[in-house]
């Protein structure tokens, strides 16, 4: 190889690199597309004769990566926080009135604040890292401390450079990815003319994009990012966010240019409802407006209560609302059988969603709410909460040719079984144990989050599995083999086998998850924690008296006497001996509460601790016999604090509780 041809293919990076940034992130190309092609090509006629001059951070290293097995988690080394919201002027202006007060606490009278006023994306939050310049992983926000690796997916969005001019060593780079409404519209016409299913919102398919194990379905769905912060960095020192903001805009990163610095209360308050008034003429959506104190020094003295920064909030917009036609009133059954109203509406668009249907709650609210069929009805859909139908609109209710007030169905839609309405109950039920629409819903809840927790397994999963018959107990999933798997649609041999690994895995989540997940009225899941607490194992709790039962934490009389009802149901019994048979564990190890060495202690955690998550010193210290709890009071023994501690340290040391930090915690443990 010459030399010629490893310079002419740096020259090639270089100028694709240059060409990229001006289209995607400026919105301003120089050339034409064909040219840019032109270039393109080239460079990868070199690269496909000498793979050795393949770069991490060439333009063709954007596209066509393998499919990956699994999305390993990542930590994130500063956790990724989210925000405390405000939903009026009032609020707003409270918000900085907090922070004054504060920082006179701190010795800090009367502060300057500059602030910076950034559209609120609605999206889903990443983190970038660059090593010496070049991309090196990717991650989602996750739990805010533990995020998945989706670097093979965010490498082919075109507004993510993959390599940074003049980077310090380390950089970390936050932001949100989203897709642009005309580009959702565009992915969903594309989709329905496929005859595939359509997605919600744009959030939804930018999120499920992004987790999804095949780079190839990412390159083809159009996704973006905008810059809103730096996370790590070695070797740069900011003075604020707004210097940081322009450093990210001059390296490469797409940052809003109507960002704002504003340097008042009332000037962030007349920003925010500028926003407001833009919304629904920016082609992406937003749903608020985040301001920020910029100055790094005054928002390392303001710190952060739980995981909302001080020095940050969210301008929340107020919900918006659109009329539309009632076109009919369905009944779905929920996991214990009860029908729930929802309503079919003509496709109406609602801050930046088509929304078809929306929950009418349950039979009393649907009858005060008085809405019915052919109706006009006013449609509210507020951020990430279901939409609803909140009453008929003014003039609705007068037309003379009005439908009759809606009543439940006679007979189950799903299973045609008679319906019931039990005295003292809300809810009309279906009776039937069997009705295949509630089984799905318990079924679902089995392997959700905090359930059992089984990746790979959602509501369109389960439902396959029933409808091919191969699942119809919870019990069921766990008979399923990688072969019976890679036959139904979507599940490629890789992800079959890792569906049933996961699926085996959840045999030891615990017997507090296994409590809730099988779907008991009354059992949430602390309620399930409690029990297996105090039981121990399936059969001690199986044996207990509803006497026995009240005896749990949490829980009283009446709902002893409802779990006790539940757990002597042939039905469930039979369920729980299966879910033993296929070597579910329903006991629980280590010492019962009240032995242990941290026996009687009481522990809250606050912060970030160096090494173990939240969950992970918690199940500590529980194994150990201890107690954690949420608030500090007197009876608190210890507060474990980490990182950014909020409130929880200040009341500590007021109440003279003793402090740990993680190696102190540690040394209490066995
Ligand atoms: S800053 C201060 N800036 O909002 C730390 N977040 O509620 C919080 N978001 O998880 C992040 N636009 O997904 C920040 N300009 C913006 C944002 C933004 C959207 C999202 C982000 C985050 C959530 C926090």
């Amino acid at each position: 190889m010459s030399v010629d041809v490893e310079q002419r293919a740096a020259q090639l990076r270089e100028q694709l690199h240059h060409h990229g940034y001006r289209y995607y992130v400026l919105d301003d190309p120089e050339i034409g597309d064909d040219d840019y092609d032109r270039l393109l090509d080239e460079l990868r006629a070199i690269e496909a004769a000498n793979p050795e001059l393949v770069t991490p951070d060439s333009p063709t290293q954007r596209v066509g990566g393998e499919p990956v097995s699994s999305l390993p988690k990542v930590q994130h080394e500063i956790p990724m926080l989210s925000l405390a919201n405000a939903r009026s002027e009032e609020e707003l202006r409270a918000w900085v009135a907090r922070m004054r007060t504060h920082l006179a606490r701190e010795g800090i009278e009367d502060p300057q604040f500059q602030f910076v006023a950034e559209p609120k994306i609605d999206g889903l939050a990443i983190s970038l890292r660059y090593e010496e310049g070049v991309l090196v992983r990717g991650a989602t926000r996750g739990n805010g401390e533990i995020g998945e690796d989706v670097t093979h997916n965010l490498r082919t969005i075109p507004t993510i450079p993959l390599k940074v001019d003049d980077a310090p060593p380390v950089l970390e780079v936050r932001g949100e990815i989203y897709m642009s409404l005309k580009d959702f519209a565009g992915l969903n016409e594309r989709r329905a003319e496929a005859g595939l299913s359509t997605f919600m919102n744009p959030r939804n398919a930018a999120a499920g994009t992004i987790r999804q194990l095949d780079p190839r379905l990412a390159r083809e769905r159009p996704l973006s990012m905008w810059s809103y912060g730096i996370g790590r960095v070695d070797g740069i020192q900011f003075k604020g966010h707004w210097e940081a903001l322009e450093w990210l805009r001059e390296h490469g990163f797409r940052v809003n240019a109507d960002v704002r610095r504003l340097d008042s209360d009332d000037e962030v308050v007349a920003q925010c409802l500028a926003w407001q008034e833009r919304r629904g003429n920016l082609d992406f959506e937003i749903d608020g407006v985040v301001v920020k104190v910029s100055d790094l020094e005054l928002q390392r003295r303001l710190g952060v209560v739980g995981r909302d920064p001080r020095w940050a909030i969210a301008w929340k917009f107020p919900p918006t609302t659109k009329v539309t036609t009632l076109k009919d009133i369905m009944w779905n059954v929920g996991k214990f059988g009860d029908l729930h109203p929802f309503a079919v509406l003509e496709p109406v668009h609602v801050g930046g969603v088509t929304v078809k249907l929306a929950t009418l709650h349950n039979e009393e609210d649907l009858a005060r709410k008085d809405v019915r069929v052919g109706d006009d009805v006013i449609v509210l859909r507020a951020g990430d909460v279901i939409p609803q139908v909140l009453s008929p609109a003014p003039h609705a209710t007068e037309r003379p040719d009005r439908a009759d007030a809606p009543r439940p169905p006679e007979h189950c839609r799903t299973c045609g079984t008679k319906t019931v309405k039990p005295e003292g109950s809300v809810f009309t039920k279906c009776p039937n144990q069997l009705c295949p629409e509630r089984q799905w819903q318990l079924l679902k809840h089995f392997v959700s989050r905090g359930a059992m927790d089984i990746d790979g397994l959602g509501e369109k999963q389960v439902g396959q599995l029933q409808q091919a018959g191969l699942v119809r107990t919870a019990a069921d999933f766990y008979r399923l083999t990688p072969e019976q798997l890679s036959e139904l649609d979507g599940y490629a041999a890789i992800s079959a086998r890792k569906i049933v690994d996961n699926i085996a895995a959840s045999k030891e989540r615990g017997f507090g998850h296994v409590l809730f997940a099988i779907g008991l009225e009354e059992v949430g899941f602390v309620t399930g924690r409690n029990l297996a607490q105090r039981f121990r194992t399936i059969d001690a709790l199986l044996a207990a008296s509803a006497e026995e039962i009240e005896g749990t934490p949490g829980v009283g009389p009446k709902m002893a006497q409802r779990i006790h009802e539940q757990l002597a149901e042939p039905q469930l019994r039979a369920l729980v001996e299966d879910l033993r048979a296929v070597g579910v564990s329903m006991a629980l190890e280590g010492p019962p509460a009240g032995e242990g060495p941290l026996a009687g202690k009481t522990f809250v955690l606050t912060g970030t601790l160096p090494d173990l998550t939240r969950e992970q010193a918690t199940e500590r210290i529980e194994a150990a016999g201890g107690r954690v709890t949420s608030s500090v009071s007197k009876k608190t023994d210890y507060v474990v604090a980490g990182a950014t501690p909020g409130s929880k340290l200040e009341k500590a040391e007021r109440l003279d509780v003793a402090v740990l930090d993680e190696a102190g915690l540690l040394a209490l443990l066995p």
